[in-house]
């Protein structure tokens, strides 16, 4: 099975958009593995859109890389990402063309599959751009699954149709691995606020086997790249609470900031162990909002081991507090047992905690924590 666990990697889209080349991502295989990413268990390398020609070979039907970025072609590419021992990603789109007008898959599935498969491709993302009217959208990504499933490869099939069509109750049956549920992100904290917020009464569908993608993180990108978020760029804070979110979720971690360029904080950030953990647990369970008050909630998780992860997330503008009371956990007062909590970004041992927990959390800020019950 392919997606036991959510998907770890980095995708191009983020930061490059259509500026990606050979050396892109040869650099950025390099920097995966030399900057412990790849260890941490960063493992798909994925080209997003703009990768091909304009146009399809007017003799075989196939898609072709473009000449100028990739003129070593995509098995090539490919090879070299796998000699780092990391796994190669493609992108297409089940309409006629790509989100931006390069050649889509439609009724050209099984070649396009079988071509992806011949580069060497681990993954492939599956816009959903272009899409004729006529077309129904569970059919075409049933065709693709099965076209990549026919291939002769074993490819995770990323399907992206931004949470259209109530995707969530559809998606896992056609065979998909990790479904987009949102529109865009973009680099900023109204972007990644507004995107984790819709995703809360959702993420119940999201399991092992296909996981809820709430896009690519936007770690690291300080208002460079592709998608900026202009005047609002995200700083450190931010960063710390859109990867807390993140793991609390079960996502997959796609990062899509210039990993070659990565300042110590964010390395630092997505490698975390106990960040990591609880994203990767084993059991794959939703977290559930344990007190909301406006923007300022708190979500726990059952996991694995008898732990549970705990965040309190401030997606205000202002100080809130932080809090939660044990009995809402199913931890009752009378039970005498208690949380052992550790703080996963400063390694705080916060010791027994006994019914209630409370702090202030600066603007957009959060605390996560791991806790053994205790
Ligand atoms: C969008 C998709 C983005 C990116 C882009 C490429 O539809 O949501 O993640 O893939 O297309 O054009």
């Amino acid at each position: 099975m392919l997606s036991k666990k959510p998907p770890m990697g980095f995708n191009t889209w983020n930061t490059f958009g259509n500026d990606i080349s050979d050396e892109v991502i040869r650099t950025t295989a390099d920097a995966m593995v030399n900057l412990g990413l790849k260890d941490a268990g960063y493992e798909y390398l994925v080209i997003d859109d703009c990768w091909s020609k304009r146009e399809r070979d007017p003799e075989t039907g196939k898609i072709v890389p473009d000449e100028i970025k990739f003129p070593n072609g995509m098995k090539s590419v490919s090879d070299y990402v796998h000699s780092k021992g990391l796994k190669f990603g493609m992108y297409s789109c089940a309409g006629t063309r790509t989100c931006a007008d390069y050649p889509g898959s439609f009724d050209h599935e099984y070649l396009d599959a079988k071509t992806f498969a011949e580069y060497g491709a681990d993954f492939l993302k599956y816009d959903f751009c272009y899409r004729p009217d006529f077309a129904n959208g569970p059919l075409l990504y049933r065709k693709m699954s099965m076209a990549l499933k026919a291939s002769g490869r074993e490819i995770l099939f990323s399907a992206c149709n931004w949470g259209s069509d109530e995707v969530e109750k559809w998606i896992r049956s056609t065979g998909a691995h990790m479904y987009r549920s949102t529109g865009d992100i973009f680099d900023a904290f109204r972007s990644m606020k507004e995107i984790a917020l819709s995703q809360i009464e959702k993420i119940n569908y999201s399991a092992f086997g296909c996981f809820n993608d709430m896009d690519m993180l936007t770690i690291g990108m300080y208002g460079n790249g592709n998608v900026a978020g202009k005047e609002e760029n995200n700083n450190d804070i931010d960063y710390k609470t859109q990867f807390a979110v993140w793991c609390m979720f079960g996502c997959p971690l796609m990062l899509g900031g210039d990993i070659r360029k990565m300042n110590d904080f964010c390395l630092n950030l997505v490698k975390n162990k106990d960040f990591l953990r609880i994203d990767q647990d084993e059991e794959c369970r939703p977290p559930f909002v344990v007190t909301r008050c406006g923007d300022s909630i708190t979500f726990a998780r059952v996991l694995s081991d008898n732990q549970l992860a705990i965040l309190c997330v401030n997606f205000t503008d202002r100080d809130e507090w932080g809090r939660i009371y044990f009995e809402n956990l199913g931890l009752t007062a009378a039970s005498g047992v208690g949380l052992h909590m550790k703080d996963c970004y400063t390694g705080e041992d916060l010791g027994v905690v006994k019914e209630f927990w409370q702090t202030r959390i600066k603007p957009h800020d959060c605390r996560l924590f791991l806790c053994d019950l205790a």
